[in-house]
């Protein structure tokens, strides 16, 4: 048996024609090992659909090799997707059905045909058995992702596909669907995630692939991620000051405004901030609302790729 769960080696894959043609894989390589979750941090249009996509034989790459559980996904893509279990996004969710049947009709496609009481069970695990015999449509956001997770484990994979799986939900809600992701983990399963989360993907992956316009620049653990970029923690502050007032702050390495806070890199916050003190005082102006933030994934990509993650951020 193949010590790797999902292997994807040099894969090219582009829509669209002529002007039109867009590069949404441009050479990925990248191996997942059993029993991790795996994460690709990457933001929107990185190419995190589009590659779950071939890695589930729904597109076929232009070139490339991906084996699922050892498998060939493009010559053996049936045998493959066996392997697999696939979260769907939840607005596919197929509104008039309800939890039960939904889960039913899944697993059906699978060739794998569940007793009541095991779809119950399922659902019991996903905190969705009083929700048994609702319609998808009637149920709140976080319960829909859940059914989908609910969904994707309903033929018992070995390897899990989780597409954005708190996309859009509150923090109680995302917390929720983190603790039932790690339990899938604790049942020996390898799941994959994608996410424009930085903070998803240090909270869940024990390996984060940076993917970046069709490519992975980087693939480590967060921790790794962050000590090899080398990047530094970030004095934050408020201070009524452009920065054309500035003097050349010890320490510091970069100076940038994020809205109407000051945000400095910095190897020696102390002294980066005592003289930070120093200048505004110089102009009758007070330094407010201090912070220091060790350096995380976010960081990592802004190092790696000149923007930001999360534009919001
Ligand atoms: N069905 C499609 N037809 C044409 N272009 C697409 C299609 N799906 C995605 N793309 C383009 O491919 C690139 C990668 O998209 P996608 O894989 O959806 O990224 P992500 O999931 O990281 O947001 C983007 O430029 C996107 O606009
Ligand atoms: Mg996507």
């Amino acid at each position: 048996m193949s010590e790797l769960a999902i292997e994807v080696r040099d894969v090219r894959m582009h829509y669209g024609g002529g002007r039109q043609r867009i590069e949404a894989l441009k050479g990925v390589s990248l191996d997942v090992r059993r029993g991790e979750i795996f994460g690709l941090l990457g933001p929107n249009g990185a190419g995190k659909t589009t590659l779950l996509s071939c890695i589930e034989g729904l597109y076929r790459p232009d070139t490339g090799a991906i084996f699922v559980a050892g498998i060939d996904v493009l010559r053996d893509p049936q045998r493959a997707r066996r392997k697999l279990g696939i979260q769907l996004q939840s607005t596919a969710l197929i509104d008039g059905l309800t939890a039960l049947e939904l889960i039913e009709v899944y697993a059906a496609l699978y060739e794998v045909y569940l007793s009541r009481s095991r779809i119950l069970d399922l659902l019991e695990q996903f905190g969705l058995v009083d929700q048994a015999n609702r319609r998808a449509k009637q149920m709140s956001g976080g319960q829909r992702q859940r059914l989908a997770l609910a969904i994707a484990l309903s033929t018992d994979p070995e390897i899990v596909l989780l597409d954005e799986p708190t996309g859009a939900l509150d923090p109680a809600a995302r917390r929720e669907v983190w603790r039932m992701i790690r339990t899938l983990k604790e049942q020996g399963r390898t799941i994959v995630i994608t996410t424009h989360s930085m903070d998803e993907a240090e909270a869940l992956c024990g390996r984060v692939a940076i993917i970046d316009e069709g490519r992975i620049v980087a693939c480590d653990s967060p921790h790794q991620l962050i000590a090899v970029a080398d990047v530094q923690p970030v004095l934050k502050a408020t201070v009524e000051l452009p920065l054309e007032a500035l003097p050349s702050l010890p320490g510091a390495t970069q100076l940038r405004y994020v809205g109407e806070h000051l945000e400095i890199e910095t190897a020696s916050p102390e002294a980066t901030l005592q003289a930070l003190y120093a200048a505004a005082q110089q102009h009758g102006r007070l330094v407010r609302d201090i912070a220091v933030r060790q350096p995380n994934l976010e960081d990592v990509y802004l190092k790696l790729t000149g923007r930001r993650l999360e534009p919001s951020a």
